[in-house]
């Protein structure tokens, strides 16, 4: 690879690590991985467990007794379906598990180039200034949690009022 091309893909992730933390950008990095290299696994995943579903609800309308064969064939179909199901999950946590390693080492390549090259977060000042962005909208955050806290109390307090007032009501209505 290009040595710009490597540069300008580790500025990449170091940017969206920023952003959306690292395991947000692997999950996210997984579901693209999957639909490039797993398409077929994914589609039959989804296509067994609409099957189950529908052949299952199909047997819990079918009588054991009365119609036996059927229900057998049923029964079968559901135990098959679920073997292949279990094979096409085992072989997706096989290609979780290679992907994890794949991803952890491109990330220790990255943070080895951007060693190397003085690229890791920390240094930049755009790194300074997007920390201190994520640290005002925190507290914008925390200033908006704290209002609606506030909020939600007052409410509170004015069904308490109200209550009471139905309460007296009550009572005078009683009195009389
Ligand atoms: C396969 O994985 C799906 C979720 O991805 C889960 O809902 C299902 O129960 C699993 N089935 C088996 C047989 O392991």
């Amino acid at each position: 690879m290009h040595p710009a091309l490597v540069i300008l893909l580790s500025v990449l992730l170091v940017q969206s690590i920023t952003l959306l933390g690292k395991s947000r950008l692997q999950d996210i990095l997984w579901f693209l991985y999957t639909s490039v290299f797993h398409r077929s696994t994914l589609s039959s995943q989804r296509s067994l467990r609409r099957d189950i579903l529908s052949t299952k609800r199909e047997l819990a309308a079918t009588s054991s007794q009365d119609q036996f064969a059927k229900w057998a064939k049923l029964r079968r179909k559901v135990d098959k379906s679920l073997a292949d199901l279990e094979r096409t999950n085992a072989s997706l946590s096989t290609a979780r598990s290679t992907f994890n390693m794949l991803f952890k080492g491109v990330m220790t390549l990255i943070a080895v180039v951007g060693a190397v090259g003085n690229l890791w977060p920390g240094k930049s000042e755009e790194e300074v200034l997007s920390k201190a962005k994520v640290e005002k909208v925190e507290q914008e955050l925390e200033e908006k949690k704290a209002a609606a806290a506030a909020q939600a109390g007052s409410r509170t307090a004015e069904a308490g009022q109200a209550r009471r007032r139905t309460n007296a009501a009550a009572a005078e209505k009683q009195d009389l």
